[in-house]
């Protein structure tokens, strides 16, 4: 310990000064976040990772004073000096240390800087591309170091958690055969075995089901998975799961397990007590809210009218009304009915991004004038005892607006579901802070425009019926599986799985996999489910999703050291780039179009 500490340079973290070290000679390092010149008097503000503190250098040491005009922002110093009070009226309550100053005895520079490429110690309008480029930089910004810190706080509560609670953590392959998780896998060509590649992970899903065949029981890994997806604010192309999977544990166990991870983790880093998780079957939060992971801080919800209009001449609500694979849908905005005609047309662009064709409204300024106190450019073509049930059915009061979605189920769905969030947030309706919930009773399957089905959540979740019941009616059955929602982002979702070889086959079957493909891509499943395997399911968590949510941030790639662009793409270290001849010859590559020439 002596000795490691007299290697160590500095004797504290500018952020953890206070009144406690007044009189305390102390040594800091760290980098120049300003610089002020006060007649004569030079104040620096030197930052480290835990924060900034006010050093001042007076002329009376004329060596120490004169190194201290040198300086500039950035520039690296070590500074050993004596703490002590500020002066009441200087006193900063927006710094950690400001309390107190260091009078600056020495200044050693121990790397100069240029000027950095955007300014640390101002707010700056610094465009995205630019901070990526120069991450180490922006990475200095206290922001930005507050967020990783976070990060590395909740990993901690994690695993101390998953520690208490007996799962082991065991590390999974990187390179090895696709996992269906339904992405786009990123691929590596095998020097030794030409012609053949290797997929990066989307998940370690097939891995952690054989280490519960393996007997390992409880099993985590804060595991790196690959998926070349198309990119938006809460998805990356490499991402981070806590991944988890249990022996002879039901639904109910793994929920109450991984909810208490949960509840633990945001006691311990942001003091955030939660009350109950909702558990919502997925066709409630379909219909109710118009998604997989409803945002429940938001009151509005979806009501279906369908019932209403079939019979109007109107044919853009008739249509869909009279069609089993279409929905009409009512949005009753309370206190709308004030809501300019420009906001309402900016709404209806809006939906349109969901391919909604419209977006019919009424008006409610006073019902008890019938059809009369009614605004819209629908109720002419609805006869008025129709009106009077849908009015009734959404609750409509005089100043409510109600929006109308009229198309197949799954472009209503979306549209109105997406607009219910983007009203909540202009209209400033937010109940609460936190809303986590449960997801449950997922379909095992959804259709494909051409009729095939495909697995819901991935084709190992158990269904809760027998292989026999599974055959007779795929599209009607159940899964075993669940998703945790925070303020309408899917944080985790999970499932119990097949631990039997027949269901495991039945549900290939449906999925369109023959017996031959099955051997070819997932004989070792199978033959691990013919070797005892246990009742077993488990659930995976965005690790970037939950720091997003945690730390305020509004993207992933806030909170990830070193995040890929828009376009997957990493802007400092210039990758993806180029292979030369060689090495692509040696993976038995030749590409389709050789670069240009210099
Ligand atoms: P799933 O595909 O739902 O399940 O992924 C689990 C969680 O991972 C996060 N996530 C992502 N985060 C950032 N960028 C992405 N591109 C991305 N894709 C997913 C989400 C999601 O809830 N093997 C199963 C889990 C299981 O069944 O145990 C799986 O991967 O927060
Ligand atoms: P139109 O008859 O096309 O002028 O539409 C009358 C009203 O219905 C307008 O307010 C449109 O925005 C709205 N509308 C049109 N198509 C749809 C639809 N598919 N769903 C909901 N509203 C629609």
């Amino acid at each position: 310990m002596r000795e490691a500490n007299l290697t160590m340079m500095r004797s504290h973290y500018c952020g953890q000064l206070n009144e406690s070290l007044d009189g305390q000679e102390i040594t800091l390092c760290g980098w120049v976040h300003r610089r002020r010149d006060h007649g004569g008097v030079i104040f620096l503000d030197v930052r480290d990772r835990e924060g900034l503190a006010q050093v001042v250098f007076d002329p009376d040491r004329a060596d120490t004073f004169a190194a201290a005009d040198k300086v500039r922002s950035e520039y690296v110093i070590k500074i050993t000096g004596k703490v002590r009070l500020r002066p009441a009226g200087a006193v900063n309550p927006n710094m950690a240390s400001g309390a107190i100053e260091v009078l600056g005895y020495e200044l050693e520079v121990l790397n100069e800087a240029e000027t950095p490429p955007f300014p640390l110690n101002e707010y700056s309008d610094v465009g995205e591309e630019t901070r990526l480029r120069y991450r180490f930089i922006d990475l200095r910004r206290p922001e930005m170091a507050e967020k990783l810190k976070l990060r590395s706080r909740i990993t901690a509560s994690i695993r101390g958690y998953l520690d208490e609670n007996g799962f082991l953590d065991v590390e999974t392959p990187i390179l090895g055969r696709p996992t269906p998780e339904g992405a786009r896998d990123y691929l590596v060509p095998s020097r030794t075995h030409a012609g053949n590649f290797f997929a990066l992970p989307q998940s370690p899903q097939l891995f952690k089901q054989l280490l519960m065949v393996a007997g390992f029981d409880r099993y985590y890994q804060i595991a790196k998975c690959f998926r070349d997806e198309d990119l938006r604010a809460d998805r990356q192309p490499e991402f981070t799961q806590i991944d988890i999977e249990t022996s002879f544990l039901e639904e109910s166990d793994i929920i109450g397990i991984t909810e208490g991870m949960v509840r633990k983790l945001f006691k311990e880093v942001l003091d955030v007590e939660f009350g109950e998780f909702p558990h919502m079957p997925f066709e409630e939060a379909m219909r109710r809210y118009g998604s997989d992971k409803p945002d429940l801080r938001i009151p509005l919800e979806l009501v279906d009218v369908a019932d209403q209009l079939q019979q109007v001449e109107f044919k853009v609500f008739s249509g869909p009304a009279n069609d089993p694979k279409c929905r009409v849908a009512a949005l009753r905005v309370p206190g709308g009915a004030s809501m300019p005609r420009k906001q309402i047309d900016d709404y209806t662009k809006f939906v349109g991004i969901y391919g909604a064709k419209g977006l019919a409204y009424i008006k409610v300024n006073e019902r008890a004038k019938g059809v009369e106190g009614l605004q819209s450019p629908i109720v002419k073509n609805i006869p008025e005892d129709k009106l009077n049930v849908i009015l009734d059915r959404v609750g409509a009061v005089d100043g409510d607006i109600v929006f109308f979605g009229a198309d197949k189920v799954k472009i209503v769905s979306e549209a109105l579901g997406a607009l219910r969030i983007k009203l909540g947030h202009d209209l400033q309706l937010l109940t609460c802070e936190w809303a986590p919930m449960w997801v449950v009773d997922f379909p095992m399957f959804e259709e494909n425009d051409d009729g095939s089905l495909s697995a819901l959540h991935h084709p190992f979740t158990a269904p809760k019926c027998t292989p026999q019941e599974l055959e007779a009616n795929p599209a009607g059955a159940l899964s075993r599986a669940y998703d945790m929602v925070l303020n309408g982002t899917e944080l985790g979702g999970g499932s119990i799985r097949i631990h039997r070889k027949e269901m495991q086959q039945t549900v290939f079957r449906i999925l369109g996999i023959d017996e031959a493909e099955q051997d070819e891509k997932f004989g070792f499943l199978l033959d691990a489910l013919k070797f005892g395997a246990p009742p077993h399911g488990g659930l995976a968590f965005g690790l970037d999703r939950l720091v997003m949510l945690m730390t305020g941030a509004q993207s992933i790639r806030e909170v990830i050291a070193f995040p890929k662009t828009q376009s997957a793409a990493d802007v400092m270290t210039q990758a993806p780039g180029a292979v030369d001849g060689k090495a692509l010859r040696e993976l038995h590559i030749r590409l389709r179009e050789q670069p240009k020439a210099e």
